[in-house]
C-alpha cells in the first residue's frame, strides 16, 4: 500500500509541476504576441507569484517520492549488467534528480543555472522523462 500512495504522491507532484512547464511553454510564453510587453510583463507576474509558492515544492516532492520508488523497483544488477528497464530507470532517475537539484539550488538558494536558464530545458527534459516513464516497462 505505501508504494502506491508513493506513487500517486509522485503522478499529483509531476502533474503539477510538469503542468507549469506545459502552460508556461505552450500559453504563458506567447503572452507577448496579444499584449504590449509592459501588460505581459504584469500578467506573467501576476501568475508566478502563486507559481513561485508551489511549483519548487511539487518538483520536490516529485524527487523524493521518485528515489524511494526507485530502490523499491530497481533490483539487484544482474550477472549480464543493468537490464534495460534499469538503464531506462537510471535515466529517468539522472534526469529527474538534474532538474531537483537545479530547482532546489535557484528557489532556495537563489543559485541561477549555469546553462540552459529558460523553462525550455525542464520543458524537453520533463517530455523526456513521460517517454522514459513508459518504455522503462516495455
Ligand atoms: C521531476 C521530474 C520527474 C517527472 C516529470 C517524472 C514523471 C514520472 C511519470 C509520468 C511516471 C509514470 C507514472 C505511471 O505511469 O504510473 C513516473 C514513474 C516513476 N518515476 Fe518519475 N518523474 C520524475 C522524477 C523522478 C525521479 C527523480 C525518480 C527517481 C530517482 C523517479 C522515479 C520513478 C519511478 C521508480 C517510477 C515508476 C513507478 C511505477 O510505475 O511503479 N521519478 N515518473
Amino acid at each position: 500500500m505505501d508504494y502506491t500512495i508513493v506513487h500517486l504522491i509522485h503522478i499529483f507532484a509531476v502533474s503539477v509541476y510538469g503542468g507549469f512547464l506545459f502552460t508556461d511553454n505552450l500559453f504563458m510564453a506567447r503572452m507577448k504576441e496579444t499584449l504590449p510587453d509592459k501588460e505581459a510583463a504584469a500578467a506573467r507576474e501576476a501568475i508566478m507569484i502563486h507559481v513561485r509558492k508551489v511549483v519548487p515544492k511539487a518538483l520536490i516532492v516529485a524527487v523524493v517520492a521518485g528515489l524511494y520508488m526507485f530502490f523499491q523497483v530497481f533490483g539487484t544488477v544482474g550477472e549480464e549488467g543493468l537490464s534495460r528497464f534499469q538503464m531506462l530507470l537510471l535515466l529517468k532517475a539522472f534526469l529527474g534528480s538534474w532538474l531537483g537539484l537545479r530547482g532546489v539550488l535557484q528557489v532556495f538558494f537563489g543559485i541561477q543555472p549555469l546553462v540552459f536558464k529558460s523553462h525550455k530545458f525542464p520543458f524537453i527534459l520533463v517530455i523526456m522523462i513521460i517517454f522514459l516513464s513508459q518504455l522503462m516497462w516495455e
